[in-house]
């Protein structure tokens, strides 16, 4: 199917976190229309089998491709994790699929670095083993550490961000001592940047942190470009942000990341 410039970029999460990715798109590729698909409905994803996250996101894809997305991106690395093939293939030519941990990875090996690596992220992430089997691929000689740390979603999404009980928590998981010496950590989760700072801080601006949003916006600019598919008109100002259960603070942090250009809509997608 032939794919055309001036058709939106699709992208969705289990909730907030991939709008941090959409932010960096934003960003960077102030021309394209996003669609933005949080299932919240389903939030955290991190917990459900992976078999779930492929039917979610297969459902989710379709949705997209109905609103003439030029790309399903998955804005989640449970999601990217488990259901990246499946989608893949159940979109076929319609639309261009990406992930959010390939960027990542590519990213880590460009920096020649071997060494002890973290990586955080929700149960179905780090379970599935997926980031130590791409890193290592690339760079054998690196010691990834990796922890999966399933209340940080659930306490962004209940917006417990730069206080006590974020912190408390934060330091309940990162003072394992397996991170003891770890030279970069890689948010392997697309809500962990909006406790970015408070992980650096953790770790006293000693250790390289790594989240995917603008390694994946360039990425999704880089493919644009080579399939001459950058929209050079300004379809920007038409953002749509769907949601399958309607909270308040996706609703607070879509306006905090996108301002007055939120148009957001609950849907009865799963009922
Ligand atoms: N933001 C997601 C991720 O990157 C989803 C987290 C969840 O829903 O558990 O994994």
């Amino acid at each position: 199917m032939n794919l055309r410039a001036d058709q939106p970029i699709g992208i969705f999460d289990s909730g907030v976190g991939g709008l941090t990715v959409a932010h960096a798109i934003k960003d960077i590729l102030p021309q394209e229309k996003i669609i933005y698909f949080g299932d919240t409905f389903h939030l955290p994803y991190g917990d459900k089998s992976s078999d779930s996250v492929r039917y979610y996101s297969r459902k989710i894809s379709d949705f997209l491709l109905e609103k003439s997305c030029k790309t399903v991106l998955i804005a989640c690395n449970t999601a990217s994790a488990s259901a990246f093939k499946e989608v893949t293939e159940h979109v076929g030519d319609r639309a261009i699929v990406l992930n959010v941990i390939d960027p990542v990875v590519t990213h880590l090996w460009s920096g020649g670095r071997s060494g002890r690596v973290g990586v955080i992220g929700t149960k179905g992430t780090i379970n599935s083993g997926t980031y130590k089997d791409k890193i290592t691929r690339g760079a054998p000689a690196t010691d990834v550490i990796s922890k999966a740390t399933p209340l940080l979603v659930p306490m962004i999404e209940e917006g417990f961000i730069e206080d006590e009980i974020s912190s408390s928590i934060i330091k309940a998981y990162l003072e394992d001592k397996r991170f003891a010496g770890i030279h970069t950590m890689i948010l392997g989760c697309t809500h962990y940047p909006i406790i970015h700072n408070q992980i650096e801080k953790f770790f006293n601006h000693e250790v390289d942190i790594i989240d995917s949003g603008h390694l994946v916006a360039a990425n999704l600019k880089k493919i644009l470009e080579e399939r001459n598919l950058l929209n050079p008109l300004n379809g920007s100002d038409k953002h749509e942000f769907y949601v399958s259960d309607y909270t308040e603070f996706f609703d607070r942090i879509s306006r905090m990341f996108f301002e007055e250009e939120v148009h957001l809509e609950k849907l009865d997608f799963w009922t």
